[in-house]
């Protein structure tokens, strides 16, 4: 389909935000006309208030100059489950369990793959999500779930990101940013609950995004057994979505969100790049 040939350079030319430079080692890779080999499944994560939608579209606008096929999600998303879990960050939890939580987001993410990320991906796009799994791991592993088996939840049923970029604010900052927002509707508005965004809460959401970042298991407990478990669901993939499921290896990144938006945008535009220039024609000469 001529989606490959549209690229969005005349289109989106003028969306280069204020002040942005060409990253300098990058600015000669284009989008082969033919297209990706395959699809890009990017994440951006961290705490409320880190910016992850600020660079999301940063992001996309960037990609798409260069003449990418780019979509962009968001998680919780506007379906019916991610509207339940609206209501939940707009009232408070109200005796909902950890576990029934995490099923929603569960339920919400089954959707979004299923509708919106699968079949990016299948058309060889790159895939932006703004939050996917690793909020799961993160969130729901520090309202005291075991975070190692959230993530292999998650990546027994969905396709692991290829890249993912943490970015990282102190918790009080977070907040503070969130707050200033405040005037909106939905559940950025003022009857927005602390739910997710106590300060200690987020604490401890934040250092589960951090061990994420540096690889490291958060624990270890019944690990042989876990392993076996990945190996038995690992054969009933479903095998339209294999491939999929199966990516060589996610890099995960830590980024420093304090700095002028800027700034962290041209810290993850080159490490995209770089994840993309294998599967892509560079016109360096
Ligand atoms: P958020 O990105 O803040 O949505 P919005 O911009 O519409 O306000 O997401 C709402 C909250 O959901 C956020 O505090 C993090 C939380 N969350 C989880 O707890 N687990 C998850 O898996 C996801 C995706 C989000």
């Amino acid at each position: 389909m001529s989606h490959k040939q549209q690229g969005a350079r005349g289109k989106q030319q003028a969306v280069r935000s204020k002040g942005e430079k060409e990253t300098p080692h990058c600015s000669l890779l284009t989008a082969h006309p033919g297209g990706l080999s395959q699809g890009v499944l990017i994440a951006l994560e961290g705490i409320d208030g880190a910016g992850k939608t600020t660079q999301a579209q940063l992001l996309k606008d960037f990609l798409r100059q260069k003449g990418f096929e780019v979509v962009c999600f968001k998680e919780p998303t506007p379906g019916p489950w991610g509207r339940k879990i609206a209501e939940i960050a707009r009232w408070g939890r109200k005796g909902i369990s950890a576990q029934e939580e995490m099923e929603l987001f569960l339920r919400d993410r089954e959707e979004d793959v299923r509708d919106n990320i699968l079949p990016a991906l299948r058309e060889n796009k790159i895939v932006i999500m703004d939050r996917y799994y690793y909020s799961s791991i993160a969130y729901q592993g520090a309202l005291g779930l075991d975070p190692n088996e959230i993530k292999e939840i998650n990546e027994q049923r969905f396709p692991k990101p290829d890249l993912v970029f943490i970015l990282t604010i102190p918790p009080a900052e977070g907040i503070k940013r969130i707050l200033s927002r405040g005037q909106g509707s939905g559940i950025r508005g003022p009857q927005r609950s602390p739910a997710y965004e106590e300060e200690t809460y987020l604490t401890r959401v934040a250092k589960i995004f951090h061990e994420l970042a540096k690889n490291k298991e958060p624990r270890t407990k019944n690990q042989e057994q876990r392993t076996k478990n990945k190996e038995q669901r690992t054969k009933s993939y479903e095998p339209s979505a294999k491939g999929l499921l199966e990516p060589p290896s996610t890099h995960c990144l830590l980024i420093d969100g304090m700095r002028q938006i800027n700034i962290v945008h041209q810290e993850i535009a080159p490490s995209v790049l770089d994840r993309l220039s294998p599967l892509m024609r560079c016109s360096c000469p």
